[in-house]
């Protein structure tokens, strides 16, 4: 059984575990966790969840004192013959202490093993519980040596503890994020992480590599150009051309994107070892994609088939096979600050249109059970409410069930920074 911590918006934690692991062996255990019925939990390709461990005891209903001391007792105990260094960071989940308490733990630990001739060193905790940067450069919960505990109080005052198995390598998001050379910001800058929980909400029970430990992405260690993977910058006529690698992508679920834009989706896809397909209504976009992918080839030394083309999503036609869609779509003009009524109402009639059309395009050209997981946009107004698009109650009619998920609601599928007026609603659904 393993514990995940999940990230900022623990709904969209919860809902991407529920698709990846089936909504029975998903748990809430407290507003910051859960617990899953799995043997192992891969957070690099989980954008919800920054951290996850193996659970190793439950307590009934305790304070942090008595953790302490099971802490100290168990693990005193041990590692009172271990030979070579330990290094030890604790995280503590839900407790009412400040970081001293929890460091306090650490220090009791390190002088009892101390006396048994055990060195330890302890990480710091500038907060109760580290953040997932320290964790991952530390590489705690990566070796028998590094051990990081999650102490995790739940909503009744349950404990668990654990030991995690990893967290999220917030150096390589950062840098998939800065360093592809084509950013735009004014047609939005989705997250990594939030491109790979969409991408886990549309195909994550289907993929094949979330109880593996490996990614089935091919890696080239020798690879520097593969003849007819990379195209020419400056030919614009590539960019309309496929650019597929043909015997790369045999067995690999193959991805649409149908409103790319710079491709962080297809990228994230790419990563968790999709074939991919974009489209964009700007040629710009495309040629934004195109560089970015081959960024990613170059500098992740990988292989893999992607297909970029530039068109209409309203009216296009789309290649098979697609497996699933995953695309944050046209979410209308940003602002800074709410819009009058009348601004509003204009918004949200025109990307209710655009996205209705879009949909019923789409729906004659992908098979029944197609998983689609959509960013579309929702507005929020000074008292935090939500204006959501016409065309999410009406969904059916354009082909397309909603997908329910048993912990959480659609409600619950929002995705927005404090000061943001437009936040991504994600839409799961199925093509009926
Ligand atoms: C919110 S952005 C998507 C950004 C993208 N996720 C990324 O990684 O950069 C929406 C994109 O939809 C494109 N777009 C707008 N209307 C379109 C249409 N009718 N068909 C296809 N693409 C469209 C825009 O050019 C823009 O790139």
């Amino acid at each position: 059984m393993i514990i995940a911590i999940l990230g900022r918006q623990p709904a969209l934690g919860i809902a991407e575990l529920e698709k990846v692991f089936s909504a029975q062996s998903v748990h809430i255990y407290s507003n910051q966790s859960a617990t899953v019925e799995t043997d192992y939990i891969d957070v690099q390709n989980l954008g919800g969840v920054p951290k996850a461990g193996i659970i190793i005891n439950e307590l009934p209903k305790s304070d942090w004192h008595k953790v302490s001391q099971k802490v100290v007792q168990h693990y005193s105990s041990k590692w009172s013959a271990f030979e070579g260094k330990i290094t030890l960071g604790i995280s503590a989940y839900g407790f009412d202490i400040d970081a001293r308490e929890v460091q306090k733990t650490g220090i009791i630990l390190k002088q009892k093993l101390k006396k048994s001739g055990v060195s330890l060193r302890l990480i710091p905790n500038p907060a109760p519980a580290l953040n997932s940067a320290i964790s991952h450069n530390n590489k705690i919960g990566l070796s028998p040596n590094k051990v990081e505990l999650l102490i995790v109080r739940s909503n009744d005052g349950e404990v668990i503890i654990a030991e995690s198995t990893g967290a999220q390598n917030i150096t390589a998001y950062a840098s998939r994020d800065q360093m592809r050379p084509k950013r735009d910001t004014f047609v939005g800058m989705l997250p990594p992480k939030l491109a790979q929980i969409m991408i886990n909400l549309a195909v994550g029970n289907l993929h094949p590599s979330h109880s593996a430990i490996v990614s089935n992405v091919t890696l080239e260690p020798e690879f520097n150009k593969v003849p007819g993977a990379l195209v020419d910058p400056e030919r614009s006529s590539d960019v309309k051309n496929s650019s597929l690698i043909s015997d790369q992508g045999q067995g690999r679920l193959r991805i649409l994107d149908p409103f790319c834009g710079t491709g962080v989706i297809l990228q994230e896809a790419v990563l968790m070892g999709y074939s991919v397909y974009g489209t964009d209504l700007s040629e710009k976009m495309i040629r934004y994609s195109r560089d970015n992918l081959n960024w990613l080839a170059n500098s992740h030394r990988i292989r893999f088939d992607w297909f970029l083309y530039e068109g209409d999503s309203t009216n296009a036609t789309w290649q098979q096979p697609i497996d699933a869609v995953v695309s944050e779509v046209y979410l209308g003009q940003p602002f800074s600050a709410p819009p009058s009524q009348e601004k509003l109402e204009e918004v949200v009639i025109n990307c209710n249109h655009i996205i209705t059309e879009f949909l019923k395009n789409l729906s004659p050209q992908i098979q029944p059970g197609t998983p689609v997981c959509l960013a579309v946009p929702a507005w929020r107004n000074t008292d935090g409410k939500f204006t959501h698009l016409p065309l999410i109650s009406t969904i059916a009619r354009l082909g397309y069930k909603p997908h329910e998920f048993t912990n959480i609601s659609q409600n619950d599928l929002l995705y927005y920074r404090e000061n943001q007026i437009v936040a991504r609603e994600l839409l799961v659904l199925t093509k009926c």
